[in-house]
């Protein structure tokens, strides 16, 4: 008899291994919860995997965000209104934190590959008011960070990689999270690491970080941002700790996280490499078993030089002949779970702000009615795969000339 799941196959799942029980049950009798060894640990694991000097857990990837362009913000005296150039195609969180910031989206249409900022029409909407680009790495795959990086620099422009849905992946060799002034991960339910809540705010340069840090933390002094500063302090040191401990600097936001998040993560995070293998291996079987499928669906597409590490597996129409909405009604109602690929500007929230405006992009406007992902994580078994390829098969057989 064929194999026919219990329950449904989602788009993502979380790894609970004994070490995770370990860590946690520590928590617990230790009572320790705020910031402490495990956070401590995840940071400067995540740091090391990607290069990047200072990564500063906290409780989303949209805060981790926020921070970071209300860092650059201040940091740099920009004014409110000011632009920053996001995607057409991206999570709404992206272009919230703009709003949010008082500084003004602009968008740019997306590749129809990969569904990452077009570099070929970025530089037509640079102004006198830009200040920032915030590429956005979709699902496990680096954007084209080299020219976005080169144009940035030829008009003095920062840039945060929107990282929320990429760990690990490198691009020309080089990991994501080390190409902007600013990076952010995020650790939610379904993503490359799970810890329930949680995200990353990612920088080398010093100053930044202890910005972000004190933002993440109320906006307080930099010399007392964990609970252990003023330990094992004597003196003059320890006096003026004391002094400065209830001192603020900026109008910050609570946005911490606790051990508990930093203990799933780091129970996780050792085991990098082989998550990444894995799901780069299910995305390889998916793609060998959909092949034939290929006058109806688009593959994910892998960019030269670079890596993709499958956060989920993407998948476009090819036209509109076969109506999306037929397709993914027949996989959730045979418990293959879908998401539609990121529809943006088609929101009625953003139809409120900015109005019609989906037409001037025209690749995200296709995307948004013809993308949608399933998931591609570790835990999915070789019987439940084949039984994706096949439900795929067979909803596809009608239509096959
Ligand atoms: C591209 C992108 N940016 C930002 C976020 C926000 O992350 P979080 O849900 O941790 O706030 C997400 C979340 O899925 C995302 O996909």
């Amino acid at each position: 008899m064929p194999y026919k799941p219990k329950t449904q196959i989602g788009v993502g799942d979380v790894d609970i291994s004994p070490l995770a029980y370990r860590y946690i049950k520590e928590i617990l009798d230790t009572r320790r919860i705020t910031y402490g060894k495990f956070i401590s640990q995840f940071e400067r694991e995540t740091a090391r995997i990607h290069k990047i000097k200072f990564a500063i857990f906290c409780n989303s990837g949209t805060s981790a965000l926020q921070v970071a362009l209300h860092a650059l913000k201040k940091n740099f005296g920009w004014q409110d209104g000011d632009e920053v150039i996001v995607p057409a195609l991206t999570f709404v969180a992206t272009v919230n934190i703009v709003l949010q910031n008082n500084l003004t989206p602009v968008f740019v249409d997306v590749e129809p590959d990969y569904f990452m900022l077009d570099v070929e029409k970025l530089a037509a909407v640079i102004t006198p008011k830009t200040r920032c680009i915030i590429p956005v790495h979709i699902g496990g795959q680096p954007a084209d960070m080299d020219p976005i990086l080169k144009l940035a620099r030829i008009h003095g422009l920062k840039i945060i990689e929107d990282s929320c849905e990429t760990m690990f992946a490198k691009y020309l060799g080089k990991p994501v999270g080390s190409w902007g002034d600013f990076s952010c991960f995020s650790t939610y339910a379904a993503h490359t690491l799970v810890t329930g809540v949680g995200g990353f705010i990612c920088t080398s340069d010093q100053g930044l970080a202890i910005k972000a840090k004190s933002l993440v933390n109320h906006g307080r002094d930099g010399i007392y941002l964990h609970i252990d500063d003023d330990k094992n302090k004597k003196n003059q040191h320890l006096f003026k700790i004391v002094d400065r401990r209830f001192r603020f600097e900026d109008v910050g936001y609570s946005y911490r996280a606790t051990e508990f998040e930093g203990a799933l993560g780091l129970a996780q995070i050792k085991n990098w490499k082989k998550i990444v293998s894995k799901r780069q291996l299910n995305a390889k079987y998916l793609s060998q078993g959909l092949k034939g499928l290929q006058q109806f669906l688009q593959l994910p597409q892998i960019r030269t030089n670079s890596e993709h590490i499958f956060m989920f597996f993407p998948l476009v129409m090819k036209n509109d002949r076969i109506k999306r909405s037929k397709l993914i009604y027949f996989l959730e109602k045979n418990l293959i779970e879908t998401r539609y690929l990121l529809p943006l500007l088609n929101q009625p929230v953003y139809k409120k702000i900015f109005g019609d405006i989906e037409n001037k992009y025209p690749i995200a406007k296709m995307l948004a009615r013809r993308g949608f992902y399933i998931g591609c994580q570790p835990s999915l078994t070789k019987k439940q795969l084949d039984y994706v390829i096949a439900t795929f098969h067979a909803f596809f057989a009608k239509y096959q000339n």
